[in-house]
């Protein structure tokens, strides 16, 4: 019987693993910086949470989760995103007693049982960063500088910022009413997905990719032509810092995002040359949230990266990180009496703080090109003259050369020629 992963998953190789390492540290590094601290939490959570947090009518909960029950019969399920599980930490630690808001980030694999395509996995790993208790533009502000910041010194190109505001329970109602409207008029037109969603989750018809949906969404009423005056003022001064420090966003009157918890901004970023899959990140503000989840009232704002999306684009526009470092030292063995030195030699290099391997075997030859292909670029070889001599020969693989070092000088000497 032959094996296979999981549809919808992937295997991260050591090949591809560098830009792993380089996303995870420079948007740790960031988010440090922007004064965010990490929060790690179970990768599965009660299943309620996630139904109520994210909405029983939204596709993640109706169609995408992994729930299952354990042994105790309790019914659980993989996270499908990173925000109800934060907020459920933030009330149940009781960090409404720090000081406020409280900056949160976390990365780490989500799941979510979707159709595969280029850019969409079934376990899919996220970089996510929330501001938990202020009300201010300016929380709205932090969360997205800290987004944008993360792609464009990553140094990608081609970024679009996609912004709107959906508004508030005060005003969101009365736009549905007006949107329902409008669609009822053009009825037999559209599409039957969106006929159902009318009933189901009504701004999602703006989402509609169908071509006979196309000119309803044109003629639909904004929701910003629709917000309190609360919304507006927080909209417009949210706008008014983006236009005072040269961000460039688009705004964009059919972005209504896939998740129930979203009031007031919402936002994403698109990025070229991914193919259809081309939201690198999305977020908003949750004023809800921490209270549906029962907590005390308490404004939030946050976003998530899509990490597979984010090495896609890097790889996409030939954007190079840094190689991970290998041991520099290769220690190479010949016959069975300098298989135990050259083992205490690797340790004593490890201990010492460099970085070492040993050949499992083999003629001079192929441990010199094992040497070679790991990318070492000294060997220290153990055979027998050096053993009666009592050190090793030093050989720097770049160079070809190589001399004879007693070995209570190895340690310097390999510290030397690695400079
Ligand atoms: P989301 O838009 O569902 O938002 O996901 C955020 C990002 O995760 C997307 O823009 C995309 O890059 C990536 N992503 C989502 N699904 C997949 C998938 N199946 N395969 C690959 N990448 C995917 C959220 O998850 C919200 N919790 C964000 C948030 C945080 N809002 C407020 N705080």
């Amino acid at each position: 019987m032959k094996f296979t992963r999981p549809t919808g998953t992937q295997d991260i190789l050591p090949e591809v693993q560098p830009y792993w390492e380089h996303i995870l540290r420079h948007t740790t590094t960031l988010a440090r910086q922007y004064g965010f601290a990490r929060l790690d939490t179970p990768i599965f959570e009660k299943t309620q949470l996630f139904a109520r947090g994210v909405g029983a009518g939204t596709d993640v909960v109706e169609k995408e989760m992994y729930s299952f029950r354990d042994k105790g019969g309790h019914e659980l399920t993989l996270r499908p995103e990173f925000t109800a599980g934060t907020v459920r930490a933030y009330i149940e630690n009781g960090m409404r007693v720090a000081p406020q808001p409280v900056k949160l980030y976390a990365t780490g694999p989500a799941f979510r049982y979707e159709r595969p395509q280029a850019g969409r996995f079934r376990q899919l790993h996220q970089f996510n960063a929330e501001i938990i208790g202020s009300p201010s533009p300016l929380a709205d502000l932090e969360i997205m500088l800290l987004a944008w910041d993360i792609y464009e010194t990553l140094g990608i190109q081609g970024l679009s910022f996609q912004l709107n505001s959906t508004g508030c329970p005060k005003c969101r109602p009365s736009y549905i009413e007006e949107l329902k409207a409008h669609y009822q008029a053009h009825f037999d037109v559209i599409c039957d997905d969106c006929k159902r969603r009318l009933e189901t989750a009504p701004l999602r018809v703006l989402d509609c990719k169908k071509d006979q949906c196309q000119p309803v969404i044109a003629a639909a009423p904004k929701i910003t032509a629709h917000l309190c005056s609360e919304c507006a003022d927080h909209f417009a001064t949210l706008r008014s810092y983006l236009d005072d420090l040269g961000r460039p966003y688009t705004l964009n009157h059919r972005l209504v995002r896939g998740l129930d918890y979203y009031t007031k901004t919402v936002f994403e970023v698109w990025a070229e040359g991914i193919g259809a899959q081309s939201a690198v990140c999305g977020g908003g503000r949750y004023d809800g949230l921490v209270q549906l989840l029962g907590g005390p009232a308490t404004p939030a704002v946050g976003f998530a990266a899509g990490l597979e999306r984010m090495v896609m684009v890097m790889q996409a526009q030939g954007i190079a990180v840094p190689p991970l470092p290998t041991p520099p030292v290769f220690v190479v063995h010949l016959g069975k009496a300098a298989r135990l030195p050259a083992v205490r030699l690797l340790v004593t290099l490890r201990q010492a703080g460099v970085g070492a391997q040993i050949a499992m075997g083999g003629s001079l030859r192929s441990q010199l090109r094992q040497a070679n292909k790991r990318g070492a670029r000294i060997a220290l070889l153990v055979g027998e003259d050096e053993l009666a001599q009592g050190g090793v020969t030093l050989r720097d693989l770049a160079r070809g050369e190589q001399r004879y070092v007693p070995l209570g000088q190895v340690v310097a000497a390999v510290r030397e020629r690695l400079g």
